[in-house]
């Protein structure tokens, strides 16, 4: 697995939080994020994001939201949904002979269908992201058991 696309519902809190902790973990990863909506294309992460983000070592700032479309399933490895709901907005844009498999965060710290809350409506940036580093520790360490 050499490329992941993170998904979220806004593509402004948690799918590039996921998208730099696994980055800062896995450099040489090819990564993205996007999100189910389209309301904040073009947009940075939502600010208090980047900020408890930042204070974490994990710099948002270059990232700009993006919809996701059909062709991702295409163009990446793996799709990792922050939520049940992500992944069956998501699989309901699966193209005829699509391969990538669509998986839940939550799935690399054995919790399968635990979705990361979104801190857009809870206001717990702290509680999300260290759910996020937890899972993005998960994930490394599988890519890298032999
Ligand atoms: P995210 O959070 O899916 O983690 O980026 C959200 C941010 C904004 C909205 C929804 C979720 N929104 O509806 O504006």
């Amino acid at each position: 697995m050499e490329s992941i696309l993170f998904v979220c519902l806004g593509n402004i809190c948690r799918s590039p939080a996921a998208e730099a902790a696994v980055r800062q973990r896995a450099p040489e990863l090819a990564l993205d994020s996007a999100g189910t909506g389209a309301w904040h294309v073009g947009k940075p992460p939502y600010e208090p994001m980047q900020d408890a983000a930042r204070a974490r070592g994990l710099d948002l700032s270059d990232l700009r939201a993006r919809q996701f479309t059909a062709d991702d399933f295409g163009r990446f490895d793996a799709i990792i949904a922050m939520d049940r709901q992500n992944a069956e907005d998501i699989e309901a844009l699966r193209p005829d002979g699509a391969e990538a498999p669509v998986v839940l965060f939550a799935d690399y710290i054995g919790e399968g269908d635990a979705p990361v809350p979104d801190p857009y409506y809870t206001r717990d940036f702290e509680g999300c992201l260290d759910m996020i580093e937890a899972c993005a520790e998960g994930l490394v360490a599988g890519l890298r058991r032999p």
